[in-house]
Formats: structure tokens, sequence, C-alpha cells
């Protein structure tokens, strides 16, 4: 293989540049010449490509975003979209694609290497971590950090003032983040949909610890939950206690790569350049039981990745 590409798909997550630092490096170490798509599957439809060299990727391991840009692209699945595509990929003689994203851009990549003749990997890169197939995505320790962070400055003014916060995190229709972070931050609640909960419940569990003297407490809700505006409303309503309501938003997005996430990523960016260069194609790396290994597509869209449980019980245990 002497040519291959990369670009990052879906929202951004930190430490996409340190995927792509790795893939370029990687591959130019293999003697292989790299082109750089923009703006995701966008760019790869209208030819938004650059060559990339070792220095464009120089000083990027340790920034949050990704310098290629991302976008979600509705076009691309589209067979006519697709078509496009694959006319820049022939232009440009590429033979290899390295795609950055979540689980809807592998979608898309498997259809795209199942109608042209092209090797494609991906690297699983989400603050979400909803990926099944791999134990960690790339980006997720920091945006789970970035929580961490949030709730313990959070904590310092609800204790001060004897409050309680509903802090709502990302995480789109999953709770890896809010529970992940709900626990290492000591919430007091975890709301996520995938175990169901009762407001009551929750009101319950405030009376009781604020008879034990608890007077403040720190409610994560996982934004696919519901909403931490509605959610503060009813615990206020059945509480009679001042609550607050802290939307996190995007700031759990950006920012520094953690060590984790950029070593995550810089594994997973070589190991995708040695399988493409290996005549692999459909498959998705991964990281299971700290060991990078792969996956196919067709197994990464069929399943859905389950939340651990035992850590959801033990952060109900250790809050009270
Ligand atoms: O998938 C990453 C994510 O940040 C989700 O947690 C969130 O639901 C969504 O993207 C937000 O997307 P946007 O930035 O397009 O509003």
């Amino acid at each position: 293989m002497k040519r291959i590409s990369v670009l990052t798909s879906g929202g951004d997550a930190p430490g996409m540049n340190a995927a792509i630092r790795a893939v370029v490096r990687r591959a130019i170490y293999d003697n292989m010449e790299v082109i750089g798509i923009k703006r995701g599957y966008s760019g790869l439809i209208c030819g938004d490509v650059e060559p990339l060299k070792i220095s464009s990727v120089a000083d990027i391991v340790q920034r949050g975003g990704t310098f290629l840009r991302t976008a979600r692209s509705e076009e691309f699945y589209t067979t006519q979209g697709r078509l496009k595509a694959w006319e820049t990929i022939r232009s440009n003689q590429i033979e290899g694609l390295v795609v950055i994203g979540g689980d809807g851009t592998f979608r898309g990549a498997r259809e795209f290497a199942l109608e042209y003749p092209l090797g494609v990997i991906g690297i699983p890169a989400t603050i979400d971590n909803d990926i099944p197939g791999t134990d960690f995505t790339v980006g997720f320790d920091t945006a789970v950090n970035n929580v961490v962070d949030a709730i313990n400055k959070i904590r310092d003014t609800a204790t001060s003032v004897e409050r309680i916060v509903v802090v709502e995190v990302m995480g789109h229709d999953t709770g890896f983040i809010a529970l992940e972070a709900g626990l290492a931050g000591g919430a007091e609640s975890i709301l996520i949909p995938e175990v169901p909960f009762s407001i009551e419940d929750v009101c319950e569990k405030i009376r009781l610890t604020y008879k034990r003297g608890k007077l403040h407490s720190i409610i994560v809700v996982a934004e696919g939950a519901g909403s931490g505006q509605e959610i503060g409303e009813q615990i206020k309503n059945g509480t009679g206690l001042d609550t607050r309501v802290t939307i996190l938003g995007h700031i759990q997005r950006g920012g520094s790569p953690t060590a984790f996430d950029r070593n995550l990523a810089s594994k997973m960016g070589s190991k995708a350049v040695e399988m493409l260069a290996a005549g692999c194609t459909k498959k998705m790396i991964a990281i299971e039981a700290g060991k990078i290994t792969s996956i196919d597509f067709d197994d990464v869209i069929k399943q859905k990745k389950s939340i651990d449980l035992e850590s959801y019980s033990l952060a109900n245990i250790l809050s009270f």
C-alpha cells in the first residue's frame, strides 16, 4: 500500500489529534504517503484534501478537538454521496482509509468498503464510550475527568450553602459518562437511561441522608435519562429543598486529552495503519482487557454496549 488517508467524523473527542498524529507518523515510518481529509465525509465528498507530512502533525498530541475538523454528513449515507466520495479516493490514488469517530461513522464506512475496492479501518473516538467491542473509546477518559473536575467545584459551593445540585452530563442515549464520573465524584445519585429510576426514590434517599446530617447532594443525570432542568424541578418539589441545576454541555468535550486518551489514540492509530498494510478492511480497532485488538464493523453495528451494573450498585452503596 503506497498512499492512505485519514479523516475524523461525527462529534469531536479529545485525543483525535493524537490518533491522526499516530496514523501519519506510523504510515510515513512504513514508507506510505498520507492524505488528510477535512471535515469528515463532507470533505471526502467535495474533495477537500491535503497531503500530511511528519511536521503537519507536530505540536498536536496535547490538543483537544481535531485539526482536520469534523462534521456529520447526511450525504455520505446516500449512494450518490458515496459515489462522489469514491471519486476523491480514486482521483487521489488512495488505497486505504482510516476513519476516526463513533458508531455512525463506522456504519457509513462499512457501506463504503462494501461498495468500493478500498481498505477501511476505524478508530473508536467519542466521549460517550458507547461503542460495542471496545472497553474504551478515545476521548471518554478526558470527558470523565472534565466532569469530575466540575463536580468537585460544584460540591465546594453545594456544601457551603447546603444545596442540592443536579448536574446534567452528556452521553447521548447512554450513561457511561454519568456512571464513571458519578462514581469518581461521589455523587449521591446517578440517573442513567439503562437503569429505571423513580424521582420519589431519589427524594427519599436525600431525605434519609439529610436526617443523618448530610446537608447537600449532587445528583448526576445523563442527558439520555431526562432533562436535568425538569429533574431538578421535580426534586425541588419532592423534597422542598433548595435545588439548582448545572448543565455541563460542551465543556465536557474540550480540553487537553489525558495521558490515557493520548496513549490509547497513539496505539490505535499505529495499529490501524498496520492493519491496512496487512490488507485488512471493515474492521474497528479496539481495546479489550488492556490489549489492542480489532472487531468487524458488522459486529460493532449489530451490538449494543452494556453498562457495568456492578459499578452502578457500588456507586449507590458508597454514596449513602
Ligand atoms: O456524541 C458526542 C456528543 O457530545 C454527545 O454526548 C451529545 O449528545 C452530542 O454529541 C452533542 O452533539 P452536538 O455537539 O452536535 O450538539
